[in-house]
C-alpha cells in the first residue's frame, strides 16, 4: 500500500480518500492547521439520540459545506468490538481506558480496519451499539477518546455527531443541535436499515432495546446525552431529510453570517 499514512492520537489514517461512513481522516492540511488556531475552525455540533438521524444528517451537512465528518459513536462501537475481540470484560475499565488510547484504526476509502482488519459492518450490528454504550459510560473510557475527537477540528471545518458534541467535545461548537424522534420512528428507520442490508429484526425488540439505549445514554454520570443550553432542537419525526439539512444550513449559515455583523 503507497498511500501516505497520517497518524492523529493514536489513529493511523490514510490520507486522501473522504469515508463514506465513519469519520474523517485528518487532511494534508494538518500541518498548516497548527498555524490556525483550533477556536477559528467552524465546528456544528449535532447529540441526540439513537437512530435519530444524526449520521446521515451530519454527513449530508458535511458534504454540501465540503467540511469534514466527525462520527464519534463509531469511536465507542470500535472499543466494544476491539474488547470483545479480546475477551475483555465490557467493565474492566482501565483494561478499556487503555484499548480506547491505543486503539489502531485506518480509515481507507469508506472502510474502517481495526488491527488491520475490515470491520466497516461489523461494529454497526446492534450488539456492537449496546456494547459501545456500556464502555461510552465508563469515565476513563471517554477521556481516552476525548483528544483523540477533538484531533478531527481540522480546516475547512467539521461536522460532529454523538451525544456530547455539544456539551462536553466541541462547547464551543459555531452552531449546536439536539436532534430528536420519536421513539417509534426511529425504531421504524432502524427497522428499515436493518432489513435493506437483508438482516432479520423485530420493531418491538427494536424499540425495547432503543428504550434501554435512551436510558443508559441519558442515565449516565458522566457526559450524559442532554440537550446543551444553547442547542436548537430538531425534531425530525415527520420530516424528509433534504427538510433537516436544508433546515441546519439556514441556521448555520445566519450564525455565521451573524457573526460576521458583529
Ligand atoms: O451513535 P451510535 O449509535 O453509533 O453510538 C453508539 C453508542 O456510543 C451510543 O449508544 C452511546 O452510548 C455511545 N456514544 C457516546 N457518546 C458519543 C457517541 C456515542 O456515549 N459521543
Amino acid at each position: 500500500m503507497n498511500q501516505k499514512k497520517l497518524i492523529a492520537e493514536g489513529a493511523e489514517v490514510a490520507e486522501g480518500k473522504r469515508p463514506k461512513k465513519g469519520f474523517l481522516q485528518p487532511s494534508a492540511s494538518s500541518a498548516s492547521s497548527a498555524v490556525q488556531s483550533m477556536v477559528d475552525i467552524p465546528v456544528i455540533a449535532i447529540d441526540g439520540p439513537s437512530a435519530s438521524g444524526k449520521g446521515t444528517i451530519a454527513e449530508r451537512v458535511a458534504r454540501a459545506l465540503g467540511f469534514h465528518y466527525l462520527d464519534s459513536g463509531a469511536l465507542y462501537r470500535l472499543v466494544a468490538l476491539a474488547a470483545v475481540k479480546e475477551a475483555t470484560r465490557l467493565d474492566d475499565e482501565a483494561a478499556l481506558a487503555r484499548r480506547a488510547l491505543h486503539l489502531h484504526v485506518t480509515f481507507e476509502g469508506g472502510e474502517i480496519f481495526l488491527f488491520g482488519q475490515k470491520v466497516t459492518e461489523a461494529i454497526r450490528s446492534e450488539e456492537c451499539g449496546i456494547g459501545a454504550s456500556r464502555v461510552a459510560a465508563l469515565p476513563a473510557v471517554r477521556a481516552a477518546l476525548l483528544s483523540r475527537q477533538r484531533a478531527f477540528r481540522q480546516p475547512p471545518g467539521l461536522v460532529a455527531e454523538g451525544r456530547d458534541m455539544t456539551t462536553v467535545v466541541f462547547p464551543d461548537a459555531t452552531l449546536k443541535i439536539f436532534l430528536t424522534a420519536s421513539a417509534e420512528i426511529r425504531a421504524e428507520r432502524r427497522y428499515k436499515q436493518l432489513k435493506e442490508k437483508g438482516i432479520n429484526a423485530n420493531i418491538r425488540t427494536l424499540l425495547q432495546e432503543l428504550h434501554e439505549r435512551d436510558q443508559r445514554d441519558s442515565a449516565r454520570s458522566v457526559a450524559p446525552l442532554q440537550k446543551a443550553a444553547d442547542a436548537r432542537e430538531l425534531d425530525s419525526t415527520g420530516l424528509g431529510i433534504e427538510e433537516i439539512v436544508r433546515q441546519v444550513l439556514d441556521w448555520y449559515r445566519q450564525k455565521v453570517a451573524g457573526s460576521q455583523t458583529l
